[in-house]
């Protein structure tokens, strides 16, 4: 029989401490808010619900949470009387769910979704109750998790009630845990707030799950995962725990990274074996990158796709829209907008080629510029395959150059040119003998001239 899944993730809180306007749950790591990296990895447990608590500007979470996970139901905790209390929010929204209930934090974005993964399996093997636990370097404000001679679970201790000999322990409550939903919310009922903090414990439904003869397990993972963000500081600490763990991975796909700690890869980034990134490259959202491609130092791409045996860099740009055709070279200071360049096809050097479709080995010279933009409107520019644009050219979009066309350097191109024509498009050159040596001359005169009276 298959277990249905629920995740019910908490984000009611303000994070007073990020300084923000911006909810904390919103603030982003690797581009995508720090609860839709939690979601996401709850998402591999294929949940059937979600339910998201919201508190804190509860609007703004809502709107951003339908975008990341169209269909999931926000209730709103108001006041907020701690995380038993948050997840009691989600039991009418769940009264006619029967599986397994994953509770997650919305500041915690790092959890692996193998982690949930084994945490599910411990509930398969008969545990009511599963927390994910980790040893702490530091327990400091952490709850306890303080467990019997079988290795289960006997119940969790917050810090502020713990005894000396409980403060020793270092396995510590990361706040996520997986719990059969009729069990939850049955406990959740008898779970009071007297307490220090005078908060609905959530980490009470442990000991009262004991109480009743039912078993509590822990699955303990590395501290990385666990790691909760509520400063700026720790959102920076998220980041690059995020980063370090992407480049590992893509090295381990093989990928060759020559200085992996000066590239950064965004949430969703796609980069297969056998790609070279050089340093100091840098991902925006929605890049796909084909084995077999080079890109070169000090580059960013976004939104873009690039094939295989494409070099791109030093110093390039791919804005959304750049897809980048097998072994096509996009140079140094060249920046590509919603454009495809065929097979081959270079634009080498201080380049902008904008809304336009690049023909199989066409040559785009230094210093080219697609006029894309009239003020009010983008124009499409189409240039043939073998086309040759000599340099300093300006296109006005609209712009077709046929298959084989050459552009003369310096031209500015406001007519179709067809297919295998030379077409020039400057003032013509005119060269008078011994005038240049006269002009100097005469100037001499007027300075000398000048400076007598
Ligand atoms: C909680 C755990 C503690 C654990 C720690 C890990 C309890 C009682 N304690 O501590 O054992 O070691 O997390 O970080 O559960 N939230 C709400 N509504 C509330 C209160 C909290 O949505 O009313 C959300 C917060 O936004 C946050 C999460 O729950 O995402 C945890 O709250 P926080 O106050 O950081 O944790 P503690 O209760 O201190």
């Amino acid at each position: 029989m298959t277990v249905e899944t629920a995740l019910c993730l908490l984000a009611a809180g303000k994070g007073t401490r990020m300084r923000s306007d911006l909810p904390k749950v919103l603030h982003q790591v690797a581009g995508l808010p720090m609860f839709a990296h939690a979601l996401n990895s709850g998402k591999g447990c294929n949940p059937s619900r979600i339910v998201i608590v919201t508190g804190h500007q509860s609007a703004r979470v809502a709107e951003a949470a339908q975008a990341v996970a169209p269909g999931a139901v926000c209730v709103e905790q108001s006041p907020q009387l701690g995380t038993g209390h948050a997840v009691q929010m989600a039991a009418p929204p769940l009264a006619d769910f029967e599986g397994d209930v994953f509770i997650l934090y919305g500041d915690t974005p790092l959890i692996l979704p193998e982690t949930l993964e084994r945490m599910a399996g411990k509930r398969r093997a008969g545990a009511a109750v599963v927390v994910l636990g980790f040893n702490a370097a530091d327990p400091a404000g952490y709850g306890r998790l303080i467990t019997d001679d079988n290795g289960g679970l006997d119940r969790i201790v917050e810090a502020k009630e713990a005894s000396p000999e409980e403060l020793q322990v270092t396995l510590c409550n990361s706040g996520v845990m997986c719990v059969d939903s009729r069990t939850l919310f049955r406990l959740l009922d008898n779970v009071t707030n007297d307490n220090a903090k005078g908060e609905y414990y959530l980490t009470d439904v442990v000991g009262l799950a004991r109480a009743e003869g039912l078993a509590c397990a822990v699955v303990e993972c590395g501290e990385d995962e666990t790691m909760g963000v509520d400063s700026r500081v720790n959102l920076a600490e998220a980041e690059a725990a995020f980063q370090n763990r992407t480049r590992l991975a893509a090295m381990e796909r093989g990928v060759t990274m020559i200085a992996p700690e000066t590239v950064f890869f965004s949430h969703d980034t796609q980069i297969e074996a056998d790609v070279i990134i050089e340093p100091n490259v840098v991902f925006g959202p929605g890049v796909h990158v084909a084995g077999g491609a080079t890109l070169r130092a000090f580059s960013h791409l976004e939104g873009c796709t690039v094939h295989s045996g494409a070099v791109i860099g030093p110093y390039a740009r791919l804005r959304p829209g750049a897809d980048i055709g097998e072994n096509a070279k996009i140079g140094n200071f060249v920046e590509v907008k919603a454009a495809t360049f065929g097979k081959g096809a270079k634009a080498n050097h201080l380049t902008y080629v904008g809304d336009a479709t690049i023909g199989a080995g066409a040559n785009i010279g230094a210093g080219t510029i697609t006029c894309n933009y009239d003020g009010f409107n983008k124009h499409k520019t189409q240039i043939g395959a073998g086309a040759f644009i000599g340099s300093n050219s300006a296109l006005v979009a609209p712009a077709q150059i046929g298959d084989g066309a050459i552009i003369a350097a310096g031209s500015v191109i406001t007519r179709p040119v067809e297919a295998d024509a030379l077409a020039v498009a400057r003032g013509i050159q005119a060269n008078k003998p011994g005038l240049a040596a006269k002009l100097r001359e005469k100037l001499k005169a007027m300075k000398e001239y000048r400076n007598k009276t």
